[in-house]
């Protein structure tokens, strides 16, 4: 297999070389407002062979980063898990796909339900300039949710990425406790925002009333300790911006950070870790802070000084959203 990250750009790359970019950028300042407030469920987003255009330049990369970050979060988390079945709901263009094959090479078929035809054209164009055997041969469904996901074959592996926004909460509650009782391991992502991070929260309750246990982010499977209303769990992802990307959102800076919300939920023996970063660490000299999530569970402030020799060494290292201690350090 090659490089997905780099095959997957190349393709973007190439769809958005074809189209006009003056009709992009305008479709990418419509797309930014509407994503930006509460998408009215009743709506579809993605109407136009221009809008799935626009958002595989300017938004997938995002998405694609980080889906693959909470996927292999989610895979570090259930160490036995080789799944070779996915199912993909909301799947848009593709970026959930592309990002679990990254995750887990497992992976032999891939079915994608999607709403929008142009989305799903597109999709398809895209993954079969894969050279990975489940993205290349990934099934595309044109189907609306409004409730439960169609009942099927049992799938190892089902993932929705940034739609939750997209539904009603009763809606929500239904394709999550269904996708529950129709996979393996279920991972959910969304915006890294306090409203994603309240979608991500009420369907970790849903995952876990469906007899699953959390893999990751949390390092336990209590009620998240972070006070309602206070702060939000969130995590971020660097990623360079393309030429096409930049000049679609006017940006300047050559990358951008993707904040996301996420969980990943299984029937599978998990191998959670002790604690998770929740901030940037603090480094200063001698010293570096850890904002934690602990197994207690809790929220602990630790404080690392060069004294702790190894430790301090691996807190140098750490960053937002690695395990902590990392699994390759047992003495921190
Ligand atoms: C923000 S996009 C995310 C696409 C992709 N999962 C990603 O991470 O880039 C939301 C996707 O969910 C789809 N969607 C929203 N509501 C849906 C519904 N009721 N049934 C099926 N698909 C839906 C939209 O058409 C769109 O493709």
């Amino acid at each position: 297999m090659g490089n997905l990250n780099s095959e997957l750009f190349a393709a973007i790359d190439s769809v958005a070389d074809g189209a006009n970019e003056h009709q992009l950028a305008v479709s990418v300042q419509e797309l930014m407002k509407k994503y930006r407030s509460r998408v009215d469920p009743r709506d579809i987003v993605l109407a136009s062979d221009t809008d799935v255009i626009a958002y595989a330049a300017y938004r997938l990369p995002a998405t694609f980063a980080a889906a693959r970050s909470a996927f292999e979060a989610a895979a570090a988390a259930v160490p036995g898990f080789a799944p070779a079945t996915h199912l993909d709901v909301g799947g848009g263009m593709g970026a959930a796909v592309w990002a679990a094959s990254d995750a887990w090479p497992s992976l032999r078929s891939t079915t994608v339900l999607e709403q929008s035809a142009p989305a799903i054209k597109l999709g398809k164009r895209i993954a079969r300039r894969s050279t990975g055997t489940a993205v290349k041969g990934s099934e595309w469904e044109r189907f609306r949710l409004t409730g439960a996901v169609p009942d099927g074959p049992r799938v190892d592996l089902a993932t929705m990425s940034y739609v939750l926004n997209e539904l009603t909460p009763q809606v929500q509650e239904e394709v999550v406790r269904s996708l529950a009782r129709r996979a393996r391991t279920v991972v959910l992502v969304e915006p890294g925002t306090p409203e994603g991070y309240e979608r991500i929260i009420a369907a970790r309750k849903h995952l876990l009333a469906e007899g699953l246990s959390v893999a990751a982010p949390c390092p336990h499977g209590e009620a998240c300790p972070i006070a309602p209303g206070e702060d939000w769990c969130h995590f971020s992802e660097r990623l360079n911006r393309s030429g096409i990307q930049r000049r679609l959102k006017f940006a300047r800076l050559g990358f951008e950070d993707e904040k996301y919300s996420f969980v990943a939920a299984t029937s599978e023996p998990v191998e959670r870790p002790a604690n998770r970063i929740l901030r940037h660490p603090q480094k200063r000299k001698g010293l570096v802070s850890l904002s934690l999530c602990t197994t207690g569970p809790g929220i602990e402030e630790r404080v690392v000084s060069k004294r702790q020799g190894p430790s301090y060494r691996a807190a140098r290292k750490a960053e937002w959203g690695d395990a902590w201690p990392p699994p390759e350090d047992p003495e921190s």
